[in-house]
C-alpha cells in the first residue's frame, strides 16, 4: 500500500500563478521574481519529500513493503509484536505510515542520519533512532541491531527519503520535517481545561479512561506509550496534537492543544526503566549511548 497525502504544485499551476502577476507596474516584476523563487524553492522541497512512486525491484522492493507493513501493524504483525509492549503501532503517531507531511513524518528522514543524538550522548545512526521507539514510544523491547525487523522498518524509512539529499543532522536526532514545536507559553498548559475539551474532541475515539476504543488506541495507562516517549512531554503532545488530532480534522487552536495535552499526560502510564527495554546482552549487540547521558 502506497499513500499520497501531499500535494505538490504542478508546472502548469505555477505557470498560470505567475501570470496572473502581470507586469504592469515597476514593482510588480520584483514582486513576481520573488515569487517564482518561493514556488520553485517549495516545489524543489517538494519533490524531495514525497513518496516514491514505486517498491524497488527485487528482494530490496519486498523488504520495503515489509517494512511498511509492520509500521503500519506493529503491535499485531508476528515479526514485530514481540517486542511491542502496548496497543500502539508505528503509524498511531507516524501518520499514515510516516507519509503524513507534518504528523510524525518519515519523509526524508533518513537523510538527517547518522545524527547526534542529545539523549544518548553520541552519534546515531537511522537504526538507533528507529530501536529507540520501540523502547519508549512502543514501551517494548529493543529489537537486536541486525534483525529483521528493524533492517525492514530502516529500509523503508530510507525509501520514504529517496530523492532527498543526505543533510546529516550536527544537533539533533531528528529529519528535515521533524515536529515543528508550537511558540506558546507551556506553563500556561490547564489539565481542568483540556479534560473539558477531552470530552468534546477525543473522547468517543480514545474512550472515557484513554483506554481506546475500536476508532482510536490507548492514550494513557498501560496499553499506552511510556513516560519516557517523546510524547510524554506536554509540548512535544501539544505540538503533535495541533497537526495530528482529531484524526482526519485537526482543528485546535494552539491553546486547546497544550491544554488537552497536560490533562493526558497528567494520567499514569508505564515508567521507563532502560534495563527493562534492553534484549539480553547476547542479542544486544551494543546499545548506542555513553554514560552521562541521562
Ligand atoms: C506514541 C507515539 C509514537 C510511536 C508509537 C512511535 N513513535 Fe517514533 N517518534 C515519536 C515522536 C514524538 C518522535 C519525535 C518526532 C519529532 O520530534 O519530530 C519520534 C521520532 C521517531 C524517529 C525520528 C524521526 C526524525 O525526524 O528523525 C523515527 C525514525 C521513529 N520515531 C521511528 C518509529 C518507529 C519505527 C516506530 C514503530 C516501531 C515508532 N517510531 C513509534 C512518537 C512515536
Ligand atoms: C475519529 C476518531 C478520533 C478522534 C476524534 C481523535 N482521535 Fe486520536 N487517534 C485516532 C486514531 C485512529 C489514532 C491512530 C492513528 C492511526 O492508526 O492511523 C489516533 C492517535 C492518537 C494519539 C497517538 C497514539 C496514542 O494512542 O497515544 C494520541 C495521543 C491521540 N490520538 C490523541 C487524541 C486527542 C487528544 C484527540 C482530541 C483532540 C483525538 N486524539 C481525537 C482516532 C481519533
Amino acid at each position: 500500500m502506497i499513500h499520497r497525502s501531499m500535494q505538490a504544485l504542478t508546472g502548469q499551476e505555477r505557470t498560470e500563478m505567475i501570470d496572473k502577476l502581470a507586469f504592469t507596474k515597476p514593482w510588480s516584476g520584483i514582486l513576481s521574481l520573488c515569487f517564482i523563487l518561493a514556488a520553485s524553492l517549495a516545489v524543489a522541497q517538494e519533490e524531495e519529500s514525497r513518496v516514491p512512486d514505486s517498491y524497488p525491484p527485487g528482494p530490496l522492493g519486498k523488504v520495503v513493503q515489509l517494512g511498511e507493513a509492520m509500521v503500519l501493524d506493529t503491535s499485531k504483525h508476528p515479526l514485530s509484536q514481540p517486542f511491542v509492549g502496548n496497543k500502539l503501532n508505528c503509524t498511531s503517531c507516524h501518520l499514515e505510515g510516516g507519509t503524513d507531511p507534518q504528523a510524525g513524518s518519515f519523509l526524508g528522514t533518513a537523510s538527517a542520519y547518522p545524527a547526534w543524538s542529545p539523549r544518548e550522548n553520541r552519534v546515531i545512526t537511522l537504526e538507533d533512532r528507529v530501536l529507540n521507539c520501540f523502547m519508549r514510544s512502543q514501551n517494548g523491547t529493543r529489537p537486536p541491531v541486525g534483525s529483521e525487523v528493524s533492517v525492514a522498518i530502516t529500509t523503508y524509512i530510507t525509501w520514504l527519503s529517496t530523492g532527498s539529499k543526505i543533510q546529516m543532522n550536527a544537533e539533533k536526532s531528528l529529519g528535515p520535517r521533524h515536529l515543528r514545536m508550537l511558540n506558546i507559553d507551556w506553563k500556561q498548559a490547564n489539565a481542568e481545561r483540556g479534560k473539558l475539551l477531552y470530552k468534546t474532541h477525543c473522547l468517543d475515539c480514545h474512550g472515557q479512561d484513554g483506554e481506546g476504543t475500536a476508532d482510536g488506541p490507548p492514550v494513557w495507562g498501560n496499553d499506552s506509550y511510556n513516560d519516557g516517549a517523546g510524547l510524554s512531554r506536554v509540548d512535544k503532545l501539544g505540538s503533535w496534537l495541533k497537526v495530528a488530532m482529531p484524526l482526519g480534522d485537526p482543528l485546535l487552536t494552539d491553546q486547546e492543544s497544550a491544554d488537552i495535552a497536560a490533562y493526558i499526560n497528567s494520567h499514569k502510564r508505564p515508567h521507563f526503566k532502560l534495563e527493562e527495554h534492553l534484549p539480553k546482552a547476547e542479542r544486544l549487540g551494543e546499545y548506542n549511548s555513553q554514560p552521562s547521558s541521562n
